[in-house]
């Protein structure tokens, strides 16, 4: 497992690395966000979007649990998985998602921990304190693949 932290200083910056990151990720990888209410995950994700070429705007989809994006050079699936708390994801199909043609980005998939795949890239987004717009992401790679893509964004 390796990991890596940095500090952004603005929304802006946030979804110009997210942007960078997306133009590394390939098919069936699994992107898992994760940070308290209002820390950055949908803003995170709609710079990935960008990156990925998507020219829908990205929607919460707290009240769909997942939604696909087909503009971009790939699929972009965006699930919250907040309204699981209490049942979980058993039964919905994840893996056709997870091992499918696009990319995955799982906003609370602590909710659906018996669900996801094994290998993955997580990103923890955290307030700094005193710094309204401050986030610090820290990234952890499980798996080869991952390892190799946080590498590669780490010295470019
Ligand atoms: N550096 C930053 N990165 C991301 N968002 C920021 C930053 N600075 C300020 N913000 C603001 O913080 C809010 C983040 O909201 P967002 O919807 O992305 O959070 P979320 O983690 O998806 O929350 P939820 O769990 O409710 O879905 C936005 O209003 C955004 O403008
Ligand atoms: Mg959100």
């Amino acid at each position: 497992m390796s990991n890596v932290k940095m500090i952004v200083q603005s929304e802006t910056e946030l979804r110009a690395w997210a942007s960078k990151l997306a133009k590394e990720l390939k098919m069936g990888m699994v992107i898992l966000l994760h940070g308290e209410l209002g820390a950055g995950k949908t803003t995170f994700t709609k710079g990935l979007a960008q990156g990925l070429g998507v020219s829908q705007t990205i929607k919460s989809p707290t009240y769909t649990l997942i939604k696909e994006y087909d503009t971009g050079v790939l699929t972009l699936y965006h699930m919250d998985m907040y309204r699981l708390e209490d049942i979980g994801g058993e039964g919905l199909g994840l893996i056709e998602y997870f091992e499918g043609d696009g990319v995955s980005v799982v906003e609370w998939s602590e909710f659906i921990q018996d669900d996801l795949p094994t290998e993955h890239l997580d990103i923890y987004i955290e307030r700094v304190f005193e710094h309204d717009t401050y986030r610090q992401l820290t990234i952890t790679a499980t798996g080869k693949k991952y390892q190799e893509l946080l590498n590669h964004l780490n010295i470019s």
